[in-house]
């Protein structure tokens, strides 16, 4: 298992546990950064950014295909909203947790998008932070081949220049080449492209006081009274996980770095007739 589906089955155990709704995507913040950086106000920030999204959905809009459905907690909001949904993503641990939370009703598909392959089509195509994790020429092609009427991506683009290295390579990529690639499918326009970046950052603004202010000095006293009590298994431990705590211990500036590398965006695309 790869690193970073390790860190989304994680984070999906966590937001169900302290939220309760298994959302796995980033808050949003249209007023800013709470008065109180908790994780209470993160989870109601990422119930805003459900609601966001769902104000996107047109009229008319009957059947959602979730593109990367995570936890399924998108798709059970959904499904109150009085949409019929199919979910799919490549994460079986992701996909057990969305059927156990899901009407049966609601297919749950073991599958990327790129290999996605079902004799049916969907009013709208949904990516919920999970745009970023395609190659958009593939991406789009399969757009073109489910969505009848249109396609909602929020989710965030490399900014220019931002490096685009590892396992990501050709995947995070810029909204400038989404831009060029749609130019290669006549049969879509866009229908809203809004830069939401300011109203997501405070995300990582709580995120990171969450860490620097509670967590860090919770585990510098627990290291110290660790090592005091038993000093032993205390100089072993270091030994083992030292310089990995260390590393985790030092002051987190998401928030700066995000903004330096990343944009946020709210896509919509609608096929034209
Ligand atoms: C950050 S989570 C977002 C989950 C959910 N949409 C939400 O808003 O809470 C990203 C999701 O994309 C899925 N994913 C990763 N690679 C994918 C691919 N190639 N095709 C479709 N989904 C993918 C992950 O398994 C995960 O379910």
């Amino acid at each position: 298992m790869k690193l970073k589906e390790f860190r989304l089955d994680f984070e999906a155990m966590l937001s169900d546990v302290v939220y309760g709704h298994g959302f796995l995507h980033y808050g949003y913040w249209p007023e800013g950064r709470p008065e109180t950086p908790s994780a209470q106000a993160l989870g109601a920030a990422q119930q805003a950014w459900f609601d966001r999204l769902a104000a996107e959905i047109p009229e008319g809009v009957e059947s959602i295909l979730d593109v990367g459905s995570g936890t399924g907690a998108n798709a059970l909001a959904l499904g109150r909203l009085g949409y019929r949904l199919e979910c799919l993503s490549p994460s079986q641990q992701l996909n057990a947790m969305a059927r156990a939370k899901l009407p049966e009703a609601v297919r749950v598909h073991d599958a990327g998008f790129e290999d996605f392959d079902v004799p049916r089509r969907f009013d709208l195509c949904l990516f919920g932070e999970s745009f970023h994790y395609i190659r958009q020429g593939p991406a789009l092609a399969q757009i073109d081949r489910y969505a009848l009427k249109g396609a909602i991506i929020f989710d965030y683009f490399r900014r220019p220049g931002a490096a685009d290295i590892g396992e990501d390579a050709g995947r995070r990529q810029t909204h400038a080449a989404f831009l060029e690639e749609l130019t290669r499918h006549p049969g879509w326009r866009i229908a809203h492209d809004e830069d939401v970046t300011a109203a997501i950052l405070p995300t990582f603004f709580v995120l990171d006081h969450i860490k620097n202010a509670h967590i860090a000095p919770f585990l510098t006293r627990f290291r110290a009274e660790f090592r005091r009590a038993r000093p032993i298994s205390g100089r072993l431990v270091e030994w083992v996980f030292g310089r990995r705590l260390d590393r985790f211990m030092r002051p987190s500036r998401r928030e700066e770095t995000f903004a330096q590398e990343y944009e946020y965006r709210l896509i919509r695309l609608e096929r034209v007739a």
